[in-house]
Parts: C-alpha cells; structure tokens; sequence
C-alpha cells in the first residue's frame, strides 16, 4: 500500500484544467492500486498563510520559550510536513499564474522545505532527506512555455524537489488551452494521454 499527496492549487473549481488532470489521475490511480490511500490537500479551499516572524520565531525557538501563536504556527507547519513525509507519490497540480506557480503553491513549499526535516545542512552543502520518493506536476497553461525561457514552473520545481531529496519527478504540461483554434483541445488531449502512462 502507498499512499499518494494531491496538492492542488488552481483558484478555480469547476473550470479548472489542472483539476481535471487531478480527477482523472485519482480515478486512474485507483484503478491501478485500489488500496493505495489518496490525500488531497486544496491550498485553494485552505489557503497556507504567508510565512511571518512568528512561525519563523518558532522554528529557530526551543520549545518552552516559544509563544502560543509561535507553537500555532508550528503546529501547522507540522501538519502539511506530516503529510510531505507520509507519502510515497506526491502528485502537485500547478496553473501558471505570471509564468510562475501559484502563490498558494509557493506558500505550501514554504511550509515544508524544513531543515532537519525535509532536508539537513551537512559540510558538504544542504542535503535533501526525502529519498525514495516521487512526485508528479500536472500543469495548466494558457500559452506554450515548454522547454521556453518563459517556463519558470519546471526549473523551479525541478530544483525544489532536488533540494528535498525527490529526484524521479514526472512533469505533465497541458498547454495552449487559452490559445485560439483547436490548440486548447490538442493540449487537454496530449496531456490526458501522458497521464495514463503515468498513473
Ligand atoms: C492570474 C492568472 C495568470 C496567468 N498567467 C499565465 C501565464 O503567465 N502564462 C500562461 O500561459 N497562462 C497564464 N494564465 C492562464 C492559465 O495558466 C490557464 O488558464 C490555466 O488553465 C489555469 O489553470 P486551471 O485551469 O487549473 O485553473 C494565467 C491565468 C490567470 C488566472
């Protein structure tokens, strides 16, 4: 049994792409591993906050002389590691929003890339600590950025991963969808067929 993390982060609900690509992998994953237990965290629905001073007080803090909103702070940063560290698949579905993820996305990533935790700092430079992993990135994209200067989703999450330790990261780019012509079906399409590869 392995248990499977949805991020999901588009602000849209029904017309969203990035969640339809998210509804058909969880239906096509449960096919494939029926036992397989599946999470999924919505940073849209639950926004995480920005970072600020008193969850970054908290971390640095040792436990008795953190504060009561520093411990809340932790508290939740705990939860979404627990939830990182749990999974086996880490699936994150990403609209580019300004050539970028989402903010909530970002956030999300802010929360968990833990020292100690997710990753440690060793003589030889930071190391990540969550080996054996894998995740896979469902983007939706208004334009065609694929392997473009303009991408600034798939360098970055590349690296990210890297950093935590997840080095086998599969990325899935539906793209062209505000584009004009057939380019919006042609891009869902491509994307849903190297979906069910995936899953
Ligand atoms: C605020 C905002 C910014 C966007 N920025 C870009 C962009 O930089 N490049 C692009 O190709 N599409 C951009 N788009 C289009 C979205 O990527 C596209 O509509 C995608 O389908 C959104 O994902 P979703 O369908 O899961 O909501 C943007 C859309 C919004 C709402």
């Amino acid at each position: 049994m392995s248990r499977v993390l949805i991020i999901e982060s588009s602000a849209r609900q029904q017309d969203s792409v990035s969640r339809q690509l998210t509804r058909d992998f969880i239906t096509q994953w449960h096919a494939a591993h029926p036992a397989d237990e599946i999470t999924v965290r919505d940073l849209a629905v639950s926004p995480v906050p920005h970072l600020d001073a008193s969850l970054l007080g908290g971390w640095m803090k040792p436990e008795e002389q953190r504060s009561e909103i520093e411990r809340e702070a932790l508290a939740r940063s705990n939860l979404l590691t627990d939830e990182l560290l749990a999974a086996d698949v880490l699936v994150m579905a990403a609209p580019m929003y300004n050539f970028a993820i989402p903010s909530t996305l970002k956030a999300w990533l802010d929360h968990v890339l833990r020292a100690g935790i997710t990753f440690k700092y060793t003589p030889t430079g930071p190391q990540g600590l969550l080996a054996g992993k894998r995740a896979i990135v469902l983007t939706a994209r208004g334009g065609i950025h694929a392997g473009a200067t303009s991408d600034h989703q798939e360098p970055y999450l590349r690296q990210v991963m890297a950093f935590i330790g997840i080095h086998e990261v599969t990325f899935i780019h539906a793209e062209g969808l505000n584009m004009s012509g057939d380019f919006h079906e042609k891009g869902l399409n491509q994307a849903k067929a190297q979906l069910a590869s995936v899953a």
